[in-house]
């Protein structure tokens, strides 16, 4: 058995928080039973780069109960739950994955599961895919998944320089997906993550949140829900404007540094809080990162800034600014609901999950139909999820009576 975790001997600490996550994911336990029977993936090698929480591994359990061969590595080198890849060799995955890998060994972990030729390789921040185009393996692998914003555009670049090697299911980019992951998922477990590092009071802060796409939405909406005072930064003028009549503040990062009191970044871009930010800021100010790659608070900067810099908490490093100031970094400035929590809740990951494995099954049964194209998973199926969870939370809806069919399909119909 091909694995490399940190301690076997946590698997049942883990076996009992994967069951936690699975009683709270009813649609991906209803797909789960459906693999069962008709075994999808017999024979098929899957490997997958992603977050290994315990949400991901009931996803893996349902890969496994549908017949794949599972390899896994963690998307970050701080974000893997080793109780949780205990229990996943237990059930049977090949799993690399450890908290608090270095650069080198998160790389090693993405080559044991990139050399084995998967047939199917499921990402999450395309660091699996851009490995496996660099190292010209793409002709192997039938077709691909990608859970974020970051990693599908890292893709649509590959597609449009005419190299993407496989087609590829944007899972981000259905609507069950990012309406509610990115939105409420993020939304909550930042704001998760933020207190359990700190332990602060959000009523009467000002909390920066730069970024106003569906993360930055959802983390702002959650901020202010708190009593926080929020201040959007964007570089896109129709998601600023919606932020003003959304009713937050709008400003220049340049502004808004001399103000906040938190600042959280869900940009998906590098160095939006620069040296000319961190120099601005208030003594005591907290920073974070929402965003995929630990690229959006200016670590190098901060480092170079400061005079001396001390762990305060787990996950909180003081710095001291020559200036006098103090600014405390958040989990190194990477996802700090993953880092500082346990990421985004079972019930959101049900519907991003729900997607990945149907996504998987769409590249199974469309297997030498598809173009090397990033493709968005078909409405249908995006659709029938929305069904699954409305049915699991029993929440029944209205259906079009066979009238509004024919009023909706006609152009005749006016006044
Ligand atoms: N990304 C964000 N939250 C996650 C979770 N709980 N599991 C896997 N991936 C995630």
């Amino acid at each position: 058995m091909d694995f490399k975790v940190k301690d076997l001997g946590l698997a049942p600490k883990g076996r009992v928080q994967i069951e936690w996550a699975e009683a709270h994911m009813p649609v991906l336990r209803l797909i789960k039973e459906e693999f069962r029977i008709s075994k999808p993936f017999k024979g098929l090698r899957v490997s997958a780069v992603l977050h290994v929480t315990k949400e991901t591994a009931v996803l893996i359990k349902t890969l496994l109960e549908g017949g794949a061969e599972v390899w896994l590595a963690g998307s970050n080198p701080l974000s893997t739950q080793d109780e949780v890849a205990a229990a996943l060799v237990e059930y049977g995955a090949h799993v690399f994955a450890w908290r608090g890998e270095s650069k080198d060994e998160y790389y090693w972990c993405i080559e044991r599961v990139a050399e084995v030729l998967p047939n199917i390789v499921v990402d999450d921040g395309a660091d699996l895919h851009a490995y496996i185009h660099s190292k010209g393996l793409s002709s192997k692998v039938n077709g691909g998944t990608e859970e974020t914003t970051t990693g599908v555009n890292r893709l649509r670049i590959l597609e449009r320089e005419g190299r993407l090697g496989y087609p590829v299911i944007a899972v981000n980019d259905s609507y069950t997906k990012y309406l509610f992951d990115n939105r409420y998922g993020t939304g909550q477990s930042t704001i998760d993550g933020l207190l359990r590092a700190t332990n602060i009071l959000i009523a009467g802060k000002v909390a920066v949140v730069a970024g106003y796409g569906w993360v930055g939405r959802g983390i702002a909406n959650r901020l202010r829900g708190m009593g926080a005072r929020v201040i959007i930064t964007e570089v896109n003028p129709i998601r600023a404007l919606e932020a003003v009549m959304d009713g937050f503040d709008v400003m220049p990062m340049s502004k808004a540094c001399e103000v906040g009191d938190i600042f959280i970044t869900a940009t998906g871009n590098i160095n939006v809080v620069d040296a000319e930010h961190l120099t601005k800021m208030k003594d005591g100010a907290i920073l974070a990162n929402a965003g995929h790659f630990n690229v959006e608070i200016n670590v190098n900067a901060l480092e170079s800034l400061s005079i001396s810099k001390r762990t305060l908490r787990e996950h909180v490093v003081e710095y001291t600014l020559r200036n006098g100031r103090k600014l405390y970094l958040l989990a190194e400035g990477r996802l700090v609901n993953l880092v500082a929590a346990e990421g985004h809740p079972s019930e959101v990951m049900d519907l991003s999950f729900a997607n990945q494995a149907y996504a998987i099954k769409y590249l199974v049964e469309n297997s030498g139909k598809l173009s090397r194209k990033v493709y968005k998973l078909p409405d249908e199926i995006d659709e029938s999820i929305a069904r699954l969870k409305l049915k699991c939370m029993g929440i029944s809806i209205d259906e079009l009576t066979e009238e509004q069919r024919r009023y909706l399909s006609s152009w005749e119909l006016g006044t």
